[in-house]
């Protein structure tokens, strides 16, 4: 394509959602690359809409010129993160956004306040609003497929978890001798070999705070180089997402829950006893896992919690038993909540793209 027809302005817009791991991601090396296998569920509720308006500078320079609204507020927190990352990838992926002024516009489904983290909605809805412009642009990427994977590529980039949340219902990430086509650059998508039953599977997200994490997960992961248990944390992890596939093929909910239990645990396991220890769970946390497991015991309702790198708990658990466990969620849990918030989330089917 010459020069004359190349788009001088457009406007974007995409929402991305979050996602929840049930391995878990916990050690990683290189660039972004992760020390084992995970495999998540794509959310639907707590998503980001990112809206990118690019315009063509008068003078070409050699820096990214870019600014950043968060929920209609200017935010130079996000602004520098966004600006840092870009400068980084752009040589290498994005050679034509030195020669664009870039817009980005956020907002958040969930409550800034939440605890929840958005690095993974928020990365990925970034990641494809810059491969929408690759192809608006270079038509480069009209393959549906190369674009799914040049998002997930640069989601990762970003955030590690971030590059599964591009893909409907259940993502795997990190090479796995007998998985086909795992890769550690990418997330691939994981729908085709899972019971119907996970497909509309429940999530209440439980917030049992609203406090910033106190270490950052980048330091978290880089505790996990000199954790006396790396090596065979990596191990199991491999081992039981071969567990996992299986139950998730056969539509097992209960070995399904109790591995996102035990890997959940694992999770903050390997933060408690990493050096220096440190801990992300609260006593609400644990009141609430008792009342979970109970719950279980007295109904025989496959209800599973599991946690993200922070206090609030997932509660997961199918769609025929919403009625049943919304009056123990509603009477038992919600009095325990922050603000009694709770996100009524569900798996989904992937990021949209949305009209300006
Ligand atoms: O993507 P990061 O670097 O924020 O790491 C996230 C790791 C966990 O959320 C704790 C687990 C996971 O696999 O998502």
């Amino acid at each position: 394509m010459s020069n004359q027809t190349i788009k001088k302005n457009g406007t974007i817009k995409w929402q991305s959602p979050s996602n929840l791991a049930i391995i878990k991601y916990w050690g990683k090396f290189g660039s972004q690359f992760p020390r084992n296998t995970s495999i998540s569920f794509t959310l639907d509720k707590a998503h980001t809409i990112t809206q990118l308006k690019y315009n063509v500078k008068d003078v070409k320079d050699e820096q990214i010129s870019l600014s950043f609204t968060f929920e209609g507020k200017q935010n130079e927190a996000f602004e520098h993160k966004v600006k840092a990352f870009l400068n980084k990838i752009n040589n290498d992926y994005f050679p034509f956004l030195k020669s664009y002024h870039l817009h980005f516009d956020s907002f958040n489904s969930f409550p800034h306040s939440s605890g929840i983290a958005s690095s993974a909605s928020g990365m990925s809805a970034l990641a494809l609003c810059l491969c929408t412009m690759e192809n608006e642009l270079y038509g480069t990427l009209a393959d549906t497929g190369l674009f799914y994977r040049k998002a997930s590529y640069i989601a990762r980039l970003g955030s590690g978890s971030a590059c599964r949340s591009i893909f409907p219902y259940m993502a795997l990430w990190g090479s796995h001798a007998d998985i086909e086509a795992s890769s550690n650059e990418i997330a691939i998508p994981y729908e085709d070999k899972i019971h119907p039953v996970f497909k509309n599977y429940h999530d209440d997200i439980l917030i049992l705070s609203n406090k910033e994490k106190s270490v950052s997960s980048t330091a978290g992961h880089g505790l996990m180089e000199n954790n006396p248990f790396a090596d065979s944390r990596y191990k199991q992890a491999n081992e039981r997402m071969l567990t996992l596939l299986k139950a998730l093929e056969d539509g097992n909910t209960q070995l399904f829950g109790e591995i996102a239990e035990a890997e959940a645990l694992t999770l903050h396991a390997l933060m408690m006893c990493s050096e220096p220890s440190y801990m992300l769970i609260d006593p609400k946390s644990v009141e609430v896992i008792n009342l979970v497991r109970q719950y279980r015991l007295d109904t025989k309702i496959p209800v599973y919690f599991s946690l993200d790198a922070g206090p609030n708990i997932h509660l997961l658990y199918p769609n025929e038993y919403q009625s049943q466990v919304s009056s123990f969620v509603e009477d038992q849990l919600k009095p325990l909540c922050y603000e009694q918030r709770i996100i009524y989330d569900q798996v989904g089917l992937g990021p949209k793209k949305l009209e300006n």
